[in-house]
């Protein structure tokens, strides 16, 4: 669930970019759909990201670092987002992440606010959000 996406095929890859290539501010909307396809961004396809959208490597690197949401590695086991923002770091969010930190079973991904603040704390397991998530509760999730 939520990991089972297509393996990198370049020839998919440059379909992905061209679609969006001339739309102004292309990169972000390329990246999206990349993203959304593989479930990652290949590193050695970031040159031909860059070649064709008319842009420096360090800018396409630049942008998939800065923004938690892209991955540069394909997903293993499951998806798990723990979220970060002030609502659910007063309810102690950091034990949850604690727990879970270092699952070879898990990708472990940062979120700012899962607009479920008021159960706070919140997660997403596989693209389910949950609400006053315990440190059993999401054993439970995950098992
Ligand atoms: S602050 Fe965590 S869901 Fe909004």
């Amino acid at each position: 669930m939520g990991t089972e996406k297509p393996v990198w095929n370049n020839e998919t890859a440059r379909k992905i970019v061209k679609e969006k290539a001339a739309l102004p501010g292309a990169l972000l909307p390329v990246l999206h759909d990349l993203q959304t396809h593989f479930g990652y961004i290949r590193p050695n396809f970031v040159p031909e990201i860059a070649k064709a959208l008319n842009l420096s490597r360090a800018d396409v690197h630049g942008v998939i670092s800065f923004y938690h949401d892209f991955r540069d590695k394909a997903p293993t086991g499951r998806i798990v987002k723990i979220c970060r923002a002030e609502a659910c770091q007063s309810m102690g969010v950091d034990r949850l992440e604690d727990h879970i930190k270092g699952e070879s079973s898990i990708t472990l991904e940062p979120v700012y606010c899962l607009g479920n603040c008021a159960c706070a704390p919140a997660v997403m397991v596989d693209g389910k959000t949950y609400g006053r998530v315990t440190s059993e509760r999401l054993e439970e999730l995950l098992s």
